[in-house]
């Protein structure tokens, strides 16, 4: 099934074309630099953008796939989680060109498409992982989510941790934005912390012997290193680096040891780890995560493209096409709805 998939979420919009979990094109109009001089997204300027953009996102992801409307058999859109008034763009698009089409519509939740980007493959592979195994675990670090899943089978999830307070793309934004680095943080903080020392600074690592909780938390260590900060003033740019990198560092090592409590209580072998999200685009976070889960026999897979760690369509279409596996079309498009806090 060839689906044209579009994302309005936040603060990309984006269309794609793929079929099954091949992704024939995927087209992503950023608008960070817009909204990096408010440090963070601003909703109404998101809508504003996504209104403007979406028709010619969406047609150059058919053309870039050389699809028209006539020759794709459905349309995949997000529903939720997201801004609501972004969100809304996009599932207005997708109505209209379902109607006008006549094509069947895939609604999809975003942190699932997050859970599986990684099976996302290249137009000329058949496939990216030939039997997957269940359970197996899904990692979810973005901006709004921190979100360690188990999944039993594609489609039935169960939430194992979540944040208590920030995401970890979240905190690495706000640490950024403190040292004056500028948005989105999580790109800026790794390429700082490339030159920096991990232990010129020592943080407070996170709920240190709560692993049990089965929880992030990043408040705590975002007040610590604001007090670093104001300790530490005025910032050269050695400190800055070594700032950056002690942050990172304590960020991922609190991810990391829940991760570890949480795969030594898995009640049958785990074989596999998916890992979406934003953050997943970071060298750091999967070398931490490749070494973690190394000696334990799982193998970690990311999404094979940058492209589809950050918020994209191409995933909405991969999972939109599990999704249509189990029959979930929407049967009456007109009262199809976001939701802005839709749950996995
Ligand atoms: O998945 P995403 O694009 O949007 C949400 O669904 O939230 O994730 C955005 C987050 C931001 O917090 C951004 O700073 C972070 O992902 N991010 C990174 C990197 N690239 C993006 N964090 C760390 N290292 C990166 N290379
Ligand atoms: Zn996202």
């Amino acid at each position: 099934m060839r689906i044209l998939a579009i994302d309005t979420s936040c603060d990309e919009t984006s269309a794609a074309v793929t079929e099954d979990t091949r992704v024939f094109s995927s087209i992503i109009w950023s608008q960070a630099s817009l909204h990096a001089s408010w440090g963070g997204v601003v909703p109404s300027l998101a809508q504003r953008m996504h209104r403007e953009r979406i028709d010619f996102v969406v047609q150059k992801a058919l053309s870039a796939s050389h699809c028209t409307l006539s020759t794709v058999d459905a349309i995949a859109i997000t529903q939720g989680p997201g801004l609501a008034i972004a969100l809304e763009v996009g599932i207005a698009k997708a109505k209209e060109l379902a109607n006008k089409y006549h094509k069947p519509l895939i609604a999809v939740n975003h942190i699932e498409a997050h859970v599986l980007s990684p099976l996302g493959c290249p137009k000329n592979l058949e496939f990216r992982i030939k039997n997957l195994e269940f359970p197996c675990l899904g990692l979810v670090i973005s901006g709004g989510h921190t979100d360690l899943i188990q999944i039993n089978k594609i489609g039935d999830y169960k939430i194992l941790a979540q944040t208590q307070d920030d995401a970890l793309g979240e905190a690495l934004d706000k640490a950024a934005r403190m040292l004056g680095l500028g948005y989105p943080g999580g790109p800026i903080l790794e390429k700082f912390s490339r030159e920096g020392r991990p232990d010129s600074y020592p943080l407070p690592t996170p709920m240190l012997g709560r692993e049990k909780e089965d929880a992030f938390s990043y408040s705590g260590l975002k007040t610590a290193f604001f007090r670093l900060i104001e300790r530490e003033k005025p910032l050269t740019k050695e400190k800055i680096c070594n700032l950056a990198a002690s942050f990172q560092d304590t960020a991922f090592n609190h991810l990391v040891r829940v991760l570890d409590y949480a795969v030594s209580c898995q009640q049958s072998t785990v074989s596999c780890l998916l890992v979406g999200g934003g953050v997943s685009a970071n060298i750091e976070v999967r070398k931490r995560l490749r070494n973690l889960c190394r000696p334990l026999g799982i193998k970690v897979l990311f999404p094979y493209s940058k492209k589809l760690c950050g918020d994209n369509a191409a995933m909405i279409g991969v999972a939109a096409h599990f999704k249509a596996l189990r029959g979930g079309f929407v049967e009456i498009t007109a009262p199809l709805d976001r939701d802005p806090r839709m749950r996995l």
